[in-house]
């Protein structure tokens, strides 16, 4: 029989989305009467917005004659696209980056994971903890984890975040490879300041490490000294790769498109101690294992970059945090001490004067208020006790998921 990649022995049997997912409907089978309102997994509700549309059905529309046909695209994306993003995300905001550091991908969720192919197994990492659980997964089946020993592995650096550092973890103490940052934070909701950020650029000039910067939630950054883009941080082009998403930010979670920015700055080491740019390792495997995203949705995105896009990402991030806000403030009502919503679509809490394991939790309010949430104890040792809830569905639904909490809790 054929040997397989024994590192997936380490993970947990199943992604903890699946699993929620899987406790859910194993709910509605006994309770198909009852609607369950899902608060878990970051997911949006709202629509594609009307400029996105006009965009796609242009591009449908090229599609369907002769001359102006696509067939295959370029691997990291159509120029107008990538011109777009330099100009709107990073140009007009006084950061200095270029088309060719610019890779359209069909999410953050894979280039995340991808992007582990082009670093040594021997990288030590460091994550926070908690964190988005594929950074922990995608390691592990890389095999850079480690032994997995006392309910964690020996090759990560977990870096705390609780609510006395306000969710931004302190500087290692000893030098780390490859660190994952993610602000807005998923889970946490905590974003990042400048000054705060600018420890880390400046530990990873100091011990030539990479920070892999997941700033998939920007458009929900409403203070000003928070940051959207790590490259808002001097000198962060020799140290930081970009990874962002059109997911959350105009409800591309079933359109599937992204970019991650690698500068050309960046470089590693082969075994053999020769140089090499972590921009043209990316290329090359890009260019081998991946064909681009499709010319229609690379039309939607560019479409976001209009001033009626531009305008409806702003709504529509304006609309998920009003959404937070509201479970915010009927947890805090409840007892809960409540984190997150602020700059964040994503609410994390956890009982006041009293722990509670977060499957109980997430068990207690599927039951009583039938809604689901995603306990806190899936994102790492830290959210034991928490439990995440998104504002990503409709005001509505979360207007009468809070008066169920309110009233049955
Ligand atoms: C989440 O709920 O954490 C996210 O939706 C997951 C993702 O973006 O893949």
């Amino acid at each position: 029989m054929i040997s397989v990649n024994d590192n997936f022995r380490l993970l947990p049997e199943s992604y903890l989305f699946s699993e929620v997912g899987r406790r859910i409907r194993e709910f509605k089978k006994v309770h198909s009467d009852k609607d369950v309102i899902r608060m878990d997994i970051g997911d949006v509700t709202r629509p594609l917005f009307p400029c996105v549309i006009e965009g796609m059905k242009e591009g449908l529309e090229e599609m369907s004659k002769d001359v102006s046909f696509k067939g295959y695209g370029p691997e990291q994306g159509y120029d107008f696209l990538r011109n777009a993003i330099v100009e709107f995300d990073y140009s007009l905001k006084g950061i200095k980056i270029s088309a060719d550091e610019i890779f359209v991908g069909d999410g953050a969720k894979s280039d995340l994971g991808n992007l582990g192919e082009i670093f040594s197994e021997k990288c030590s990492i460091a994550l926070m903890d908690p964190a988005y659980p594929a950074y922990f997964d995608d390691n592990v089946i890389d095999g850079r984890a480690g032994r997995f020993e006392n309910g964690k592995f020996s090759n990560i650096l977990y870096l705390d975040c609780l609510p006395e550092n306000g969710f931004i973890p302190t500087l290692p103490d000893r030098k780390v490879d490859l660190i994952y940052l993610c602000f807005p934070n998923n889970p946490t909701g905590a974003a990042i300041s400048k000054k705060e950020l600018k420890k880390w650029v400046d530990y990873a000039l100091e011990n030539q490490s990479i920070i892999i910067y997941d700033s998939a939630y920007e458009s929900f950054v409403r203070e000003s000294d928070k940051v959207r883009s790590i490259y808002e941080i001097e000198n962060a082009d020799q140290v930081a790769i970009e990874v962002r998403s059109f997911s959350k930010t105009a409800g591309f979670t079933g359109v599937r498109c992204g970019y991650t920015v690698v500068p050309k700055y960046l470089k590693g080491l082969y075994a053999n101690g020769e140089k090499v740019s972590l921009n043209s390792l990316w290329l090359r495997r890009q260019t081998t294992k991946f064909n681009g995203v499709s010319y229609v949705t690379q039309k939607g995105a560019f479409a976001l970059y209009s001033e009626e896009g531009r305008k409806s990402i702003k709504e529509n991030s304006d609309y998920y945090l009003r959404n937070a806000a509201v479970i915010a403030g009927s947890l805090g009502e409840k007892g809960f001490k409540v984190y997150g919503a602020k700059n964040s679509p994503y609410v994390w809490a956890c009982l006041e004067g009293g722990h509670k394991d977060s499957w109980l939790l997430f068990q207690q309010l599927l039951e009583e208020c039938n809604i689901s949430v995603t306990p806190g104890i899936g994102f790492g040792s830290h959210g034991d006790g928490y439990i995440r809830l998104t504002g990503f569905n409709s005001y509505e639904n979360t207007l009468k998921a809070m008066e169920r909490f309110r009233s049955r809790f």
